[in-house]
């Protein structure tokens, strides 16, 4: 289960990650809130890497299924002073009423989750956008580069071990099924982080 696998590594999870964090992932985390406001959701929080770059002014739910990882949370927020709820929740199966958030954040959340988890997790994100919402989703694709690629394969093993991931979940495949519309893709580091740029389809 995934989130033993979230419970065991919290500790760790920020020093494991450091490298990444620093050369890779903030100089990005400022782009996914740019032009939102309103209610938003941060789907799969996490330690709470994105909080510094929270749009002021908007009311924020971060969820999360770890308890360990929300503790984490809940000191960074304390920490930052960040203005966010905090709550226990599976993506798949969320406790807001429909049309809740005007905007859905989610970082490295879709490489978690299992081929089979990703349409009820994209669907549940669209029932809770409201229609003409805006929702991001970061994640990482695998290499087209054979070097790269080799070196992504290598790693594999220990990020599923580590991280319950996978880099090669090509999420756009579930967005029309999960009636949503994929806007753009942006590929924001290498070919290897990837930003999905998605709305809920109109009726
Ligand atoms: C790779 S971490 C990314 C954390 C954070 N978004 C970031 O950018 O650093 C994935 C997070 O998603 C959470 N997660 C995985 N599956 C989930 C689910 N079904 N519902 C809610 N959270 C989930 C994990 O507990 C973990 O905190």
């Amino acid at each position: 289960m995934k989130q033993k696998v979230y419970n065991r590594i919290a500790r760790l999870y920020d020093i494991l990650d450091l490298p990444f964090e620093y050369g890779r992932y903030k100089p990005l985390r400022g782009m996914l809130f740019e032009g939102l406001s309103g209610t938003l959701l941060d789907a799969g929080v996490g330690t709470g890497r994105n909080f510094p770059f929270y749009p002021e002014g908007s009311k924020i739910t971060g969820i999360d299924f770890s308890t360990a990882m929300l503790k984490r949370a809940k000191q960074r927020r304390d920490k930052l002073g960040t203005a966010v709820d905090l709550l226990e929740m599976d993506v798949m199966e969320m406790d807001f009423a429909d049309d809740s958030f005007d905007g859905i954040i989610s970082t490295f959340l879709f490489c978690v989750l299992d081929a089979d988890n990703q349409q009820p997790a994209l669907e549940e994100l669209r029932r809770v956008c409201v229609p003409g919402g805006t929702i991001r989703i970061l994640e990482y694709a695998i290499s087209e580069k054979p070097f790269q690629r080799f070196i992504m394969r290598l790693w594999a093993p220990w990020v599923r071990f580590a991280y319950g991931a996978a880099c090669d979940r090509n999420t756009e495949q579930n967005l029309d099924a999960a009636g949503l519309e994929l806007v753009e893709i942006r590929y924001l580091y290498k070919d290897i982080i990837k930003l999905l740029l998605v709305k809920p389809k109109s009726a």
